[in-house]
This record gives C-alpha cells, structure tokens and sequence, in this order.
C-alpha cells in the first residue's frame, strides 16, 4: 500500500496541503462493509459485520481482546481475505484492487519506524515510492511534523525520540500522503497513562484538522468514549451496537454492552407492573423499586434494571428508593465513588460532593433516576 502511483491532488494556495485531498469527492460513505464474514481456516472470527463510516468521521471499534478488531482493520488493507460480503472505500469495491493501491494509512501499536532511517525519512517513505518530487516531499513533511508537534525533528533518529514522539512520527508518516482512511489499531497501548490522555487529545485535533476518515481500534472504554464520533462494540467477532459515544452509554442495546461499556449496577428482578411510564420491579429479596422507563414488559417477565452509577444519587435515607450502608467512600476531589451494601448487593454510585462526603458505615438512602432507565429482558437485550 505504499506504493501507489496515485498523483498528489494540487493544493489550493493558503490551505495545508494535508487538509485538501481528503475531502469532499464523492458522495457516499468513505468506508462500506456489507455483511462480511471473516476466517482464519475454519474459524470466523467476524460475522455478517455491516458499517458505513461517513467521510471525515472518527469510528471507534471498541470491544475486549480477540473479538476481531484487528481483523477488521487487516480486511480494508487487504491482509487478510473475506470470505463473505463486500467492502467498499470511496464507493469502490476493494476486492480487486491490489494492496499497495488501497490509499490507506496505518499506524499500529508496535508498527515500528525504520530504525536507522531518519526522521525525514520515515515520514518521506510513503511519498518517495508515490514518485512525489522532492521540492514537495519536504514541504508535506514539514507540514505533517507541524502537524504532529514535532516541527524541526527532521534529523533525529527514533531511538532519540520517547514513545509518544515516535507515535507522532508514525501518526505522521500516515497521514502525509493523504489517505483516504487512516487505520489506528490501539496506538495508545504502549504508552504509560498521561502520555495516552494526551495524545488521546491531540490524534482527535489532528484528525479533525485535516478532515481524514479514521478508523481506530481500542479496548479502552474510556479511549473509546473520549475520542470517538461513533463507537462500534464488538463481542466475539459480532457487532453488538454502534452510536455515539452518549448513545451506545446511556441506552445500550444488550447486557454486553452495558457492561462492558463503564460501570452498570445490574439489578434482576421481576415486572410486577407498568403504569404511565413507570416500571415495578420486585427484587429477589421481595423489595420493589419503581423506575421511569419507556420500556413496557409483561407483568411477570424476568428483567434486570441498568443503572449507571452517577445516576444514582446518595443522601438522607428519608423517602429514598432504597436504602444501605456505605461500605466504600472514594473521595476524588470533586467527585465521590460509593460501594453501598443494599439488601445484599452491591450498588456503585458516582456523586459530585455536595457538602460533607458520606463514610464507611453510614446509612444511607439511593434515589434512582427520574427518567430513561434501560431495562433488559431475560436474554440480556433492551425491552421496548
Ligand atoms: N492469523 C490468525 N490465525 C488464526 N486465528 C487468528 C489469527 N489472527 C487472529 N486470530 C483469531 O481471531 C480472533 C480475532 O482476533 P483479532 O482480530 O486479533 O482480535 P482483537 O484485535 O479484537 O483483539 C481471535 O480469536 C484470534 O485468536
Ligand atoms: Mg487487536
């Protein structure tokens, strides 16, 4: 893929010749799976996978390890084969097209830079085989060294780089011959945790600066949520749920989902009545607990209530849904994490402190949201 004989599209005057040739053209998504099927010999580790992902969009696959991320992202660069359906990058179909001429940019966790090339050079490499003149090859590397922070670093080697400016570097050498997609598989993985929330920041700002469609891959929830204009939960090479990172959070479609994706109080009970709105469940220790919900089970069906633990509000036992004793208390600052032990189960609740933090020990009442709660069925998938 880094060979292609694609000419570089001439560059408005005044505009990053990074910014340019990944916009526009053509209408229709940038990427297209069509109920693709993916095998490594008898095993299929994706199955009937189906995604648009818009132009200029940042799609996160999120989901735990070996669910096919990766195998996805291998399916578009053409290193690994479907077996079923089709894929689709700028409304053409990519199976016949040879590897090195899918426009794509990689950059992988330990997709290491030539060692002994210069910094120029490894961000160079894509363009020289592309038979870019040179006037322009050191304008465009300029350009995207500028782009990733690291104007000037032209003649370091890697090794003189810490991981996070390598990372740079390959998020550089990526982007520099104007892909059409830029795969991303868990590049943050590597580095230690400041370094990851900032480059979380600065791959977004980089991606939305030049308009590039990303795919990028991770099994950080946080990562996930942070980055992403849409996320895709994977579970065992099938998608679970896609949406925004606010949708598939606060309304998810099964039980994976729900805990997979940030904490969820799971409580199981059974539908004992539904009124304007309102759900009763009886909990297995014969209390009841009253939610608002749009979802309208049969009286008698086995439910389990998703319950997010921010929005579960801790205070005064008085009037409360239900009520505990605090057996955690994680003061954060501006925030406090509960465990609190109530009828035998334990709920997590995140509150913003409002006057004194509540203690190990004390009782305490927890009021359930007003509005919204996701109930599942038996199955583990979200009732209507
Ligand atoms: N080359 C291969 N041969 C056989 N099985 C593979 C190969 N690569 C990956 N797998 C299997 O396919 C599944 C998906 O792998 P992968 O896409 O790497 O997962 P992820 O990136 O989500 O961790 C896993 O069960 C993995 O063991
Ligand atoms: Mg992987």
């Amino acid at each position: 893929m880094m060979a292609s004989t694609q000419m570089p599209r001439p560059v408005p005057a005044g505009v990053s010749s990074l910014a340019t040739g990944v916009r526009g053209g053509t209408e229709g998504p940038a990427v297209e799976f069509r109920n693709i099927d993916i095998a490594y010999g008898k095993f299929v580790a994706v199955r009937d996978f189906s995604l648009a992902i818009d132009k200029g969009s940042f799609v996160t696959l999120l989901g735990p390890s070996g669910c096919g991320k990766t195998t996805i992202l291998r399916a578009i660069a053409g290193l690994v084969g479907i077996s079923a359906g089709e894929i689709s990058i700028g409304g053409r179909r990519i199976d016949g097209i040879p590897i090195y001429k899918r426009n794509i940019g990689l950059v992988f966790q330990n997709y290491a830079l030539f060692p002994h090339k210069t910094v120029f050079d490894n961000v160079a490499f894509g363009l020289k085989y592309r038979n870019v003149p040179k006037p322009e090859i050191r304008q465009r590397v300029t350009e995207a060294l500028e782009m990733v922070r690291l104007p000037g670093s032209e003649k370091k080697l890697p090794s003189q780089l810490s991981g996070g400016q390598q990372q740079r570097i390959a998020l550089a050498r990526a982007i520099v011959f104007q892909p059409e997609v830029l795969l991303l598989d868990e590049p943050l993985s590597a580095l230690d945790a400041n370094m990851r929330e900032e480059m979380r920041v600065e791959i977004k700002k980089i991606q939305k600066a030049t308009g590039i469609t990303a795919l990028f891959v991770t099994h950080d929830q946080d990562e996930a949520l942070a980055m992403s204009d849409r996320i895709v939960v994977m579970n065992s090479g099938v998608m679970e749920q896609t949406g925004t990172p606010h949708a598939v959070y606060e309304q998810p479609e099964t039980r994976f989902v729900a805990s997979f994706l940030g904490k969820a109080n799971l409580l199981s009970g059974t539908m004992t009545g539904v009124a304007g709105g309102r759900a009763t469940v009886e909990l297995p220790d014969a209390r009841k607990v009253t939610v608002a919900t749009d979802a309208s089970p049969a009286k008698g069906a086995a439910v389990t209530l998703v319950l997010r633990p921010q929005k579960l509000a801790v205070g005064a036992p008085a009037g409360a849904d239900l009520v505990g004793t605090v057996t955690s208390a994680s003061y954060l600052g501006s925030s406090v994490l509960y465990e609190i032990d109530s009828g035998g189960s334990v709920l997590h609740a995140a509150n913003l402190i409002e006057g004194r933090p509540f203690e190990e020990g004390e009782t305490v009442g927890i009021s359930l949201p007003a509005s919204g709660v996701v109930l599942l069925d038996a199955d583990g998938r979200r009732l209507r």
